[in-house]
């Protein structure tokens, strides 16, 4: 399903380059709930973000399916990402001046679908994630854990083949931590693709593969 070959990204730091993902091989299949596990600052927010799109390499390749990702222009790469990627951020990132239900329904606004379409989908996936309760709530009003949800439901509403997710479990307590990853593994059972950023060796355990991300490249086990 993906694959990239001899990626490579740096920053500009002050007059200095920061070579972040120094030639990164990484082969993925459709069906695979894989993790990504490296120091802070390795680079795995890096390569998450090329690989949902919203960032380019400065080079080497990124193939999705048919599809050379690294080769896209701005438009079609933003088409790339609506069609096919669910994103769910390090932190979030709810937009504080909208309730729960318009953060969900957000990514539709975008379609043409219907308001009575939209409602249906966003009903639905906020049951299916128990926080329908919360509709009407601002999102600043959230708990950590409630927070997350929306952000997952935000990132589903579309049904999209592949699930990104950067640190989903971070800040929440064990409990909900256990609920969060229940949902991912059963997201992968109905043949979702997930990869997921973590530095929880018990994460990476219910994962079918981790990915080390260690001087700019990727390590692979089992
Ligand atoms: N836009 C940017 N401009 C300059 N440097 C950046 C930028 N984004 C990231 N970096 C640097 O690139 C390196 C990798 O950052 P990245 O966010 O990918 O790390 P990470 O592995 O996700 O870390 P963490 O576990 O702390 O989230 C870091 O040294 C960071 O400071
Ligand atoms: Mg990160």
């Amino acid at each position: 399903m993906i694959q990239v070959k001899e990626l490579k990204k740096s920053y500009p730091v002050g007059k200095k380059k920061l070579e972040v993902l120094k030639g990164v091989d990484l082969e993925i299949e459709k069906g695979d709930m894989i993790a990504i596990m490296g120091r802070s600052g390795s680079g795995k927010s890096t390569l998450l973000n090329i690989l949902a799109g919203l960032d380019l390499a400065d080079s080497g390749t990124y193939r999705y399916e048919q599809d050379q990702i690294s080769d896209l222009n701005l438009d079609e790469l933003a088409d790339f990402r609506r069609k096919k990627i669910g994103f769910i951020l390090q932190n979030y990132a709810l937009i504080d001046s909208k309730n729960v239900f318009e953060n969900v329904a957000l990514p539709l606004r975008y379609s043409k679908e219907s308001d009575d379409e939209i409602k249906e989908k966003v009903k639905k996936i906020l049951s299916s994630l128990d926080i329908e309760e919360l509709k009407e709530q601002a999102v600043d009003q959230l708990s950590g854990g409630q927070a997350q949800r929306v952000a997952i439901a935000r990132a589903l509403i579309q049904s999209p083949e592949l699930i990104l997710a950067d640190e989903p479990t971070g800040s929440l307590d064990e409990e909900t931590e256990k609920e969060i990853l229940a949902l991912f593994k059963d997201l992968n059972q109905q043949g979702k693709t997930i990869i997921l950023v973590t530095h929880n060796p018990q994460v990476a355990e219910i994962c079918d593969q981790t990915v080390y991300i260690r001087d700019g490249r990727c390590l692979f086990t089992r």
